[in-house]
């Protein structure tokens, strides 16, 4: 078995609505995989089915070569889940919080204890832990959920927008110990996020999702350089200027009042500089977040 996670014509309705159809994927063990997609995409729903919060409708779901359909309590047991809102308990504190979710594994008392004591050191909460909940910031609650979803020591973490709302210093702590966990523990790790530079930063491999569909997967810099090739040009407040042709040595794209020319060679960027006076410009490398506005740009449903 070489796969953490192995999704073979997933499939999920809600009635007649079909919020994940018939996707397959796999994600390696000790990799950050990654799932984007617009609001509504359905990553949330592929998540929980991998976690067994919601039955699939069809297909088939292997993690850790376990099978969903059967083998449930073993999924479970090897699942860490950081869901898209916050659900930790405002009548308990900090500490409790832990204590308390430790139950819902069966945690022997004593290891729960300890293991709490443990976490609340790793995510920098050890003096907030007899404040209430109520009482933390939006990023200390977020690692708080963190540290609940490692309390049984999973393989596998699921993390739902781990950071979204939170501000960059916060988001990048988030971002530094997710890698420390993958390294140290070598824990695969899944999470969705609409930050392109979450995905770039932190996994090795992601899939985009559109109308419960994969509308592209991969490495991010082979995406990248699939996509939208190796360098863009930003030209802002173009409207008034007629967007240059794509042709075989540029791709030509409008966003918004922008043009965007992407090129495998920065001198044919260079050359188009020349066709907007003094507009502000930027040249510079791709990223992800080109691939994904380009994706949706270019997808027909
Ligand atoms: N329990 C449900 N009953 C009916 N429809 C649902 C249910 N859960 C999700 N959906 C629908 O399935 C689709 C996918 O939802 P999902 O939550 O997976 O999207 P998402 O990609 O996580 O979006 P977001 O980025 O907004 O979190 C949406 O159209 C949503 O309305
Ligand atoms: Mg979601």
């Amino acid at each position: 078995m070489n796969f953490a996670i192995e999704a073979k014509n997933l499939l999920k309705n809600f009635g007649d609505f079909r919020a994940v159809d018939g996707i397959s994927f796999n994600v390696r063990r000790g990799e950050t995989f990654a799932i984007l997609g617009e609001n509504g995409a359905g990553k949330s729903t592929t998540m929980r089915m991998i976690a067994c919060r919601s039955p699939l409708s069809d297909g088939e779901l292997f993690v850790e070569g376990f099978n969903i359909k059967k083998d449930e309590r073993e999924i479970r047991s090897i699942i860490g889940i950081v869901p898209q809102e916050n659900n930790l308990d405002p009548d308990l504190n900090v500490r409790e919080n832990l204590l308390v979710y430790s139950r819902y594994f069966r945690l022997e008392q004593e290891f729960a204890i300890r293991r709490t004591e443990e976490l609340l050191d790793f995510i920098r909460l050890a003096k907030k832990a007899d404040a209430k909940v109520d009482a933390l910031s939006g990023g200390m609650k977020r690692r708080l959920i963190i540290a609940r979803a490692l309390l049984h020591k999973p393989k596998i973490l699921l993390l739902d927008e781990p950071t979204t709302g939170l501000d960059p210093n916060v988001r990048q702590e988030i971002w530094e110990k997710l890698e420390e966990l993958r390294r140290a523990e070598n824990l695969t790790i899944v999470l969705s996020t609409h930050y392109m530079d979450e995905a770039e930063k932190l996994c090795q491999r992601l899939l985009v999702m559109a109308h419960g569909k994969i509308i592209a997967d991969g490495i991010p810099r082979d995406l990248i350089y699939e996509k939208v090739k190796r360098y863009a040009l930003e030209v802002r407040e173009a409207d008034a200027l007629p967007l240059q042709k794509t042709n075989a040595n540029f791709i030509a794209v409008k966003r918004g009042t922008a043009h965007l020319y992407f090129a495998e060679n920065a001198d044919q960027l260079t050359l188009l500089m020349q066709n907007y006076g003094s507009r502000p410009m930027l040249l510079r490398p791709s990223n992800l977040e080109d691939v994904f506005l380009r994706l949706l740009d270019t997808q027909v449903f």
